[in-house]
């Protein structure tokens, strides 16, 4: 069945951005101009998905403002010959049909997917975390759709860490299929180095097939007194079968302050506006501060 919606959890509280997050969604924070759950929805856009569920919760309602048209200030902008701003401003909206549903308190990522569900129904899915990044020439989500399409199963995108930062994520195992493609025989939260069955961490892809929702209807909390994904997802991989797939691109943590200054400069040295007096600057600091 072809994978038409994608829900983006984006209720989370982003404690690791405070105090900017006290009242600006992390989600809504730019990566040089633009916000990070732009470039998660075109993601979607551009991997032939229609419909994004927003999950949103108290006082994130201006990630579903931000794809509102403002028709108003794009005449105003018109009139004033900025016919480039004017483009800039409505891009975004438009783009995917945009639905929103609430997660009334931040009880887990597994929580906030399952606050979807009525929106979904009963066909296969993406899941796009709104503050992971992954800048691909081939969109991550296009690449897993193609994996699903291929082996009929729910799909995780991994990538190889240290064992210093295994810990900081779900952590999947598996034989491997085809260069990239792993069938996963485990999946764990958050392991502590020596339980850790790889080094391959789940990053925020996923295309899950709708058992997942009657799967997490059950589950009970988990590490942090969260409802978990990746504990569904395993009980999911034993019912059906679990592929894990190493996307091909670049993945920024833009809800942690290094992975989004790190996403800032990646994504500003790709305008040619901006490259030249960037790559000066840092080749300054570089001299100055060695
Ligand atoms: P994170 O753990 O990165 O988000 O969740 P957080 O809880 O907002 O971050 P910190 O640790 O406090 O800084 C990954 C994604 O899942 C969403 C978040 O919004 C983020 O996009 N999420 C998490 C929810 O929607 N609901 C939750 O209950 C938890």
């Amino acid at each position: 069945m072809k994978v038409k919606k994608a829900i983006v959890p984006a209720a989370g509280l982003g404690t690791r951005f405070l105090p900017a997050t006290k009242s600006v969604p992390k989600e809504l924070l730019p990566i040089v101009d633009t916000p990070t759950i732009q470039y998660i929805v075109e993601e979607v856009h551009q991997a032939g998905i229609e419909t994004v569920v927003l999950v949103t919760g108290k006082g994130k309602t201006g990630i579903v403002d931000h794809f509102d048209l403002n028709s108003e200030l794009q005449a105003k902008l018109e009139s004033e010959g900025k016919y480039d701003l004017a483009r800039l401003l409505n891009e975004a909206s438009g783009l995917v049909k945009i639905v929103s549903t609430r997660q009334q308190s931040p009880r887990g990522l597994g929580h906030a997917v399952l606050c979807a569900k009525d929106i979904v129904g009963d066909e296969p899915f993406a899941v796009l975390l709104g503050d992971d990044l992954v800048d691909a020439e081939v969109p991550c989500t296009k690449q897993m759709i193609d994996v699903y399409n291929k082996y009929g199963k729910s799909v995780v995108a991994l990538m190889k860490v240290s064992d210093e930062d295994i810990s900081k994520f779900g952590c999947a195992a598996g034989a491997e299929l085809e260069p990239g493609v792993l069938d996963l025989n485990k999946m764990v939260e958050k392991p502590a180095l020596e339980e850790a069955p790889s080094r391959y961490a789940i990053v925020g892809r996923y295309i899950l097939t709708p058992k997942i929702f009657e799967i997490l209807e059950r589950q009970t909390p988990g590490k942090g007194g969260e409802i978990q994904l990746t504990d569904a997802m395993a009980r999911l991989m034993k019912e059906e079968g679990f592929v894990g797939y190493l996307f091909k691109g670049d993945r920024y943590d833009a809800g942690d302050k290094f992975g989004f200054i790190q996403a800032n400069i990646a994504y500003a040295l790709k305008m040619p506006e901006i490259k030249d007096r960037l790559l000066e600057y840092m080749k300054s600091l570089v001299t100055s501060k060695l």
